[in-house]
């Protein structure tokens, strides 16, 4: 609308003013990809936070990402344009469950999703995201005992693609990943008996995926279990015409508009993040306008966090 278009040229402009930077989740609302300086998943956003040179970062996702980017980057001004933007995953662990968890296993290493309070990072060894999870579980030495926290269903699809026995997970989940059951993606496969599924390992579907590919019920080379990132790389690269997609349905936006000529389903359409639906482009102006809302992070809880992160950001 005429509306929309004024929003974005007055955004543009104080983007030059305030020499900044517009980072966003795939799953953000369909305007705000279209303006994102970068678009990606957690991984590569947490990249381009610590790659930019520009003085303030106005993060267009939730509040733990926001957090991440300033833990990585203190000496940038980091913008979250709603302060409501959580995570129903990360609110699944405090710090305090975690110091309980660690000390029922003494010298266990504490493996964190990227979904996580900056005090839940500050307990763990290493951080990951959905993108390198696998490599960074792989890269902890075999006999050491590992907690894993805070999502179930990541968990499970680590602990089968490693093989790793003495791992425990934290019984976590996102509500809207949660909600895609194997029967949503049973249904429509049924309708859609050509397309590729493409599920992402948070889903309350993505552990009966991998036993239904072992089973031979799923087709292998037409199943795949990725981050959001990968889910658009893969949609690009493969030969099919037709995909089913188990996660966020905002990511259907960026998938539509690189393969015009591909059909993209959703497992289930009302896999809808509210939080992430919070920023609008209204938000996004104000932000950079007003400067809010500053996200920081105790120096200390940094300090205490930094290596977890910095081997999130080096591994995979
Ligand atoms: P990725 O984009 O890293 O796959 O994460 C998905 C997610 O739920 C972010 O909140
Ligand atoms: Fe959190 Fe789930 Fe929303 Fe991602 S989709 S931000 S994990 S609530």
């Amino acid at each position: 609308t005429e509306m929309q278009s004024r929003i974005i040229e007055e955004i543009q402009e104080w983007k030059k003013k305030r020499n900044a930077i517009l980072l966003a989740h795939n799953y953000q609302l369909p305007e705000i990809q279209d303006i994102a300086d970068v678009l990606g998943d957690s991984l590569a956003l947490a990249r381009a936070a610590v790659n930019t040179t520009k003085d303030v970062i106005v993060f267009c996702g939730v509040h733990f990402m926001a957090e991440t980017a300033a833990m990585l980057n203190p000496e940038k001004t980091v913008l979250l344009p709603d302060l409501e933007a959580g995570c129903s995953l990360a609110d699944s662990i405090t710090a305090d469950q975690l110091r309980e968890w660690k000390a029922e296993h003494p010298g266990a290493v504490v493996v964190a999703y990227v979904n996580t309070t900056a005090e839940v990072k500050a307990e763990s060894d290493y951080c990951c995201t959905s993108s390198n999870a696998v490599d960074i579980v792989r890269s902890i030495p075999e006999d050491k005992e590992i907690l894993f926290l805070p999502d179930m269903f990541l968990g499970s699809f680590v602990k089968k693609e490693t093989g790793r026995e003495n791992m425990h997970i934290w019984m976590g989940e996102c509500h809207v990943h949660a909600g895609i059951a194997p029967h949503q993606v049973e249904e429509v496969l049924t309708e859609h008996p050509e397309a590729e599924l493409l599920v992402h390992p948070e889903c309350g579907c993505s552990t009966s995926s991998m036993y239904l590919m072992s089973e031979g019920v799923l087709p292998k080379d037409k199943t795949h279990i990725l981050s959001t990132g990968n889910m658009l790389k893969h949609s690009k690269d493969s030969q099919a015409d037709e995909f089913i997609v188990a996660t966020e349905v905002g990511i259907i936006h960026q998938m539509e508009k690189q393969n015009p000529t591909k059909r993209f389903v959703a497992a289930n359409p009302e896999a809808i993040c509210p939080f992430m639906k919070m920023i609008t482009l209204e938000k996004v102006l104000a932000a950079l306008k007003e400067n809010k809302h500053v996200i920081t992070v105790p120096a200390d809880t940094a300090k205490r966090a930094k290596l977890s992160i910095e081997r999130m950001v080096s591994i995979g």
